[in-house]
C-alpha cells in the first residue's frame, strides 16, 4: 500500500462539474442497502469544457450506471477504491447509478451506519462517499429528494427537509420522500431509521412562522429530552435576538443515537446527537451535562446560518463555521449562564488543552495548509483558537460593527461556500479597520507569547509599560511574524484598590481598555497615574497568548482580592497557587521537606470568609489548576512531582481551612428539587469544591457527608461527586460497596455506565491500570462504542497522569494495543486516542524512549490515514 497523500490549500480549483439537485432512494437492509442516485450534473462555468466526470466514492459496490438514460459501457467509465471516472459527459446532463453498501459492518462510524439496530449517518467531512458516488466537497450545493424505504423495524424514516410523500410497499415494507430545498453540500445530508420515539414542540419565529420541533429517541430515553428542548427554543430565540436569523424549515428535529464519534452534527433540518450530548435527567446527568448539552444543542442550530446557509468553500476553511459557531455557543451560554464562569471554564480548558496541541508535534494553524486526513482536523485549533479568534476580531470591531458584519457576511454569501477573508472582509468593511496584520492569526501556529514589564515613575505620575510578542517555532512553521494582539487592560491603584483612570498619548481612555500590540516590541507610556499600579493585564483572557509579568506574590494576592476584572481575579489566584507549587515541585524533587505558602492559605481563608457575590466564581478560584494545566507551566513533566505538590496544598488547605470548608458545606446545601438553574449549579459547585477539599484529608465529617450525600440520591451532580470522592479516597471501604451499588443500579444506562468507567479510572491508586484492563471486559464495556473508549481509556490517558505514565511503560503499552485494534475499527477514534503519546517530548527520557517505542510499534501496523498522519508527525 502506497503512503497517503497530502491535499495542499494551494491546489483549491472549483469543481469540473456542480450538481444542481441530487435524488436519492435508500432501500435500507443491514448487510445489502441499495443506494440509487440520480445527479444532475453540469459543467462548472470557471472550468474548460471536455473533462471527465470524477466523483468520490470508497467502498462502493457499483451495480449499474447510466448518463441521460442510456447504460454506459465498460469501456466508457472506470472504478477504482477511491474514485468512479466518466470519461466523456455532456455540458449538462443526468447521470444513474445504483450501489450497495453495507451498513452492518460498518465500524467507522462515517457514512451510513447502524447504532443499536437503528441506521443513521455522519458525512461530515467525507462520508456521503461511502454512500454513493459523488463531487463530495462542500462547494458543490444541491438540492436533494430522498426516498427511505423500510421494513416494519423501522417504522421511522427520516431525512433532511420536509417529508412530501410517505406509503406502503410490498412485502411490508413503506416509504417515506423528503425534500430539502436548500441547496446543502453533500456533508449535510442525513438519514435516519429505526423504532425511534418523538417528543414534539413548536416554535414561532420572529416573523410568526411556526415551526415543529421534535427530538427522536428510543423509548426508554422519552423523560430525558426535556432540557435539549428547552435549550432549543432559547437557542433559536437567541440567535434571532444576537443575529436576526430565523429558522428556515417548517420542521427541526434532533436525532439520539448511541454509536458517535463526535458530540453531534448539524445536518440540515436533522441534526443527529450522540446521546451523550443531547439526554439528560437530573437523576442520570450532571450539572457539566446539562451545560454541555444547552452549549451543543445551541451550537447545533447556529450552524443552520454559521455553516449551512453559508458554507465552507473547502475543508480548509473548517474554522470559517466551527470558530464562529463555537464563538456564538459561548456567547450564548455566557448569557444564559454566569458569564465569568463561563468565560473562566473555557479558558481554563483552553490554556490547558489547546496550549498543549499548539505546543506539540500535530501543531497547525487555524486555516491549515495541508492535510492528509481531515477528519484529524476538528481540533480544539479549528474550534477552540478559531473561536478566540473571532472573539478577539468582536473586541477589535466593536458590538455594533460586528453585527453589522455578520448581517453583510450572511446576506451577501447567502446559499454559498466561501472563505474565511469573505468573513473577514465583511468585518473590516463594516468597522473601516484595517485587518491585514490580524489575517496572521489563522495562518500562524503555535501560541504567541508575551513578556510584559512595567515600571512607575511617582515623581511624573507615569506609568511605562513594555511588551514584547514572539511566537516560537511549531514544526510547520519555524519563522513567525508579529501578530496584531489586542491587550485588554487595567491600572489597579494599590492605594485605593480600585481602576485608576488610564490617559495613553494624551488620550483618555477610561479605567478598562484595549491597547493593540502590533510590534514585536512596543512600550505604552500612561500618564496622570496617580499612584503605583499593579496592572491587571489580558483581561478576560483578550487574546490566545501566555503572558508573563513579574508579579510578587503580594502582587498577586492584591489583584485576587481587588481586580475589577473577574476573570483576572481568577487568574491571580491561578498564578499565586502556581508560584507556590513550583515551590513545592521543586522540594519534591530534591527531596527537601515541602512547605505550604502562607500567602495561599490566607488568601484563600479571605475568599471563603468574605461574602460571595458569586458562588460559582468562588468555587473557581478557590480550585487549584490541574495537573495537566500545571503540566503545561513546567520545561519538563514530572508526573510525580506535580502529583505530589498539588496534593500536599490540597492537604494543607483543607487542614488550615477545615472549618470554613465543613461551612461552606453546610451553608450551600439544598435539598429542594433539582433544576439546572445557575443558582443551583453555582450553590453545588461551590459544596462539592468544598467537601473535595475535607476529603482530601479524609476529615471524619468530610467522609460521613460525603457518604450521606452519595446515599441521599438527590440528583447525579452530587452522587457522581461524592462516588468519585469515596472511589479517589485510599479506603476500599468506602469505594468498594459504593462503586458495586451505583454499578448495579445503572447497569441498564449506557451514559451512567460511561461515568461509571470514567469515575473508577481516574482514581490515584496505583492498581488502576489492571482495573481499566479488567473494565475492558465488562459486559457495558464495547470498543466498538466512541462512548465507552472515551469513558475508559480516553479518561485514564487523559486524566489519570500519574498511572498512564507508570515508569514501566504499562500505561503506554495499553493505550498503544487499543490504539491498533481501534485502527482497524474506527481510524477517527483511534487517532484522537493517541494524542497523549504525541506528547513525548516534553517527558524525562525514560519515559520519552518508552512513549516513542510504543508509537515505533503503531507505525508497524498497516494504518489507516488517520492514524498513519498522527504517527507520522509524533515521530518527525
Ligand atoms: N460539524 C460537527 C460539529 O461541529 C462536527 C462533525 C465532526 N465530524 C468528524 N468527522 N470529525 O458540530
Ligand atoms: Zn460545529
Amino acid at each position: 500500500m502506497s503512503d497517503p497523500q497530502a491535499t495542499y490549500l494551494s491546489d483549491y480549483r472549483p469543481p469540473a462539474y456542480r450538481v444542481t439537485h441530487a435524488d436519492l432512494t435508500f432501500d435500507l437492509d443491514p448487510a445489502t442497502t441499495r443506494v440509487k442516485a440520480r445527479l444532475h450534473l453540469a459543467r462548472h462555468p470557471e472550468r474548460e469544457p471536455g473533462e471527465p466526470l470524477v466523483l468520490d466514492g470508497e467502498g462502493l459496490s457499483l451495480k449499474a450506471i447510466s448518463l441521460d438514460g442510456e447504460p454506459l459501457e465498460a469501456d466508457e467509465y472506470a472504478v477504482d477504491d477511491k474514485h468512479l471516472t466518466v470519461h466523456r459527459v455532456p455540458e449538462a446532463f443526468h447521470l444513474d447509478t445504483e450501489v450497495e453498501i453495507a451498513p452492518e459492518a460498518n465500524t467507522a462510524l462515517e457514512g451510513l451506519y447502524l447504532s443499536n439496530g437503528m441506521y443513521c449517518t455522519q458525512c461530515e467531512a467525507e462520508g456521503f462517499r461511502r454512500i454513493t458516488f459523488y463531487p463530495d466537497r462542500p462547494d458543490v450545493m444541491a438540492t436533494f429528494s430522498t426516498t427511505v424505504i423500510g421494513g416494519t423495524g423501522e417504522p421511522v424514516l427520516l431525512s433532511n427537509g420536509n417529508p412530501v410523500e410517505r406509503g406502503e410497499l410490498p412485502g411490508g415494507r413503506h416509504f417515506v420522500t423528503w425534500e430539502d430545498p436548500h441547496p446543502k453540500p453533500s456533508y449535510l445530508f442525513a438519514l435516519v431509521a429505526g423504532d425511534l420515539k418523538k417528543v414534539e414542540d413548536a416554535f414561532t419565529t420572529a416573523s410568526g412562522r411556526e415551526v415543529t420541533l421534535q427530538i427522536w429517541v428510543e423509548e426508554e430515553n422519552l423523560d430525558k429530552t426535556d432540557h435539549a428542548m428547552a435549550s432549543l427554543k432559547r437557542a433559536m430565540r437567541w440567535d434571532e435576538q444576537a443575529y436576526g436569523r430565523e429558522y428556515d424549515l417548517d420542521l427541526f428535529m434532533i436525532v439520539a443515537v448511541n454509536d458517535f464519534n463526535m458530540g453531534a452534527m448539524e445536518n440540515k433540518g436533522l441534526n443527529i446527537f450522540n446521546s451523550a450530548a443531547v439526554l439528560t435527567h437530573p437523576h442520570t446527568a450532571t450539572d457539566a451535562a446539562f451545560q454541555r448539552v444547552e452549549s451543543i444543542v445551541a451550537h447545533e442550530y447556529f450552524h443552520n446560518w454559521s455553516g449551512n446557509r453559508v458554507t465552507c468553500r473547502d475543508w480548509f476553511q473548517l474554522s470559517l463555521k466551527e470558530g464562529f459557531t463555537v464563538f456564538r455557543d459561548q456567547c450564548f451560554s455566557a448569557d444564559t449562564n454566569s458569564p465569568a464562569v463561563k468565560r473562566i471554564e473555557d479558558v481554563a480548558f483552553f490554556r490547558t488543552a489547546q496550549f498543549a496541541e499548539d505546543a506539540g508535534p500535530t501543531a497547525h494553524p487555524v486555516r491549515p495548509d495541508h492535510y492528509i486526513e481531515i477528519g484529524n482536523f476538528y481540533t480544539l485549533t479549528i474550534y477552540e483558537k478559531g473561536a478566540e479568534v473571532v472573539r478577539m476580531l468582536a473586541n477589535l470591531v466593536g458590538e455594533a460593527a460586528f453585527r453589522r458584519g455578520s448581517d453583510r457576511y450572511f446576506e451577501r454569501f447567502d446559499g454559498q461556500a466561501v472563505t474565511i477573508e469573505d468573513f473577514v472582509d465583511c468585518m473590516a468593511e463594516a468597522s473601516g479597520l484595517d485587518l491585514s496584520q490580524f489575517m496572521h492569526w489563522y495562518s500562524l501556529s503555535g501560541t504567541p507569547e508575551i513578556d510584559a514589564f512595567g515600571e512607575y515613575d511617582y515623581a511624573k505620575a507615569e506609568y511605562r509599560l513594555i511588551l514584547r510578542q514572539r511566537t516560537p517555532a511549531t514544526p510547520d512553521q519555524l519563522d513567525k511574524q508579529p501578530l496584531h494582539i489586542p491587550v485588554r487592560l487595567g491600572l489597579v491603584g494599590t492605594k485605593s484598590g480600585r481602576d485608576l483612570p488610564l490617559t495613553l498619548d494624551g488620550e483618555t481612555l477610561g479605567s478598562d481598555a484595549v491597547i493593540h500590540l502590533r510590534e514585536a516590541e512596543q512600550e505604552f507610556l500612561f500618564t496622570d497615574v496617580s499612584e503605583a499600579p499593579v496592572p491587571s493585564l489580558l483581561r478576560g483572557f483578550s487574546a490566545p497568548v501566555k503572558l508573563r509579568f513579574p508579579y510578587g506574590r503580594e502582587d498577586l494576592a492584591f489583584l485576587l482580592a481587588n481586580d475589577s476584572d473577574g476573570f483576572n481575579r481568577w487568574d491571580a489566584g491561578q498564578r499565586l497557587a502556581m508560584l507556590a507549587l513550583d515551590d513545592l515541585i521543586a522540594a519534591h524533587r530534591n527531596g527537601v521537606e515541602k512547605v505550604m505558602d502562607p500567602r495561599v492559605t490566607e488568601a484563600f481563608r479571605g475568599l471563603l470568609e468574605g461574602e460571595p457575590e458569586d458562588r460559582a466564581v468562588l468555587a473557581e478560584m478557590i480550585t487549584l489548576p490541574s495537573e495537566a494545566y500545571i503540566a503545561e507551566q513546567q520545561p519538563l513533566v514530572d508526573v510525580d512531582a506535580i502529583h505530589a505538590a498539588r496534593e500536599f496544598m490540597r492537604r494543607g488547605l483543607a487542614t488550615a481551612l477545615r472549618d470554613d470548608f465543613l461551612r461552606v458545606y453546610r451553608e450551600n446545601q439544598d435539598d429542594s428539587p433539582y433544576a439546572p438553574t445557575p443558582e443551583q449549579i453555582a450553590r453545588r459547585s461551590l459544596k462539592n469544591v468544598a467537601l473535595a477539599y475535607l476529603m482530601a484529608i479524609e476529615d471524619e465529617d468530610g467522609v460521613q457527608l460525603a457518604r450521606e450525600q452519595f446515599e441521599a440520591d438527590h440528583n447525579m451532580t452530587d452522587v457522581r461527586h461524592a462516588l468519585t470522592l469515596l472511589t479517589h479516597s485510599s479506603r476500599d471501604e468506602l469505594s468498594e460497596p459504593a462503586l458495586k451499588a451505583f454499578g448495579e443500579k445503572w447497569a441498564h444506562d449506557p451514559l451512567v455506565m460511561d461515568q461509571w468507567f470514567a469515575i473508577q479510572v481516574s482514581r490515584p491508586q496505583p492498581d488502576v491500570l489492571e482495573r481499566v484492563k479488567f473494565l475492558m471486559q465488562h459486559p457495558a464495556f464495547s470498543l466498538k462504542n466512541p462512548n465507552k473508549v472515551r469513558a475508559l481509556i480516553g479518561t485514564f490517558a487523559g486524566q489519570n497522569r500519574v498511572n498512564f505514565h507508570r515508569i514501566d511503560g504499562a500505561g503506554y503499552r495499553l493505550l498503544a494495543d487499543t490504539v491498533i485494534e481501534l485502527n482497524r475499527l474506527n481510524p477517527e477514534i483511534a487517532a484522537r486516542l493517541i494524542t497523549p503519546l504525541t506528547r513525548w517530548a516534553r517527558f524525562d527520557e525514560e519515559r520519552q524512549e518508552l512513549m516513542k517505542g510504543e508509537l515505533e510499534r503503531i507505525r508497524a501496523e498497516e494504518l489507516s490515514p488517520n492514524v498513519y498522519e498522527v504517527v507520522e508527525k509524533a515521530l518527525a
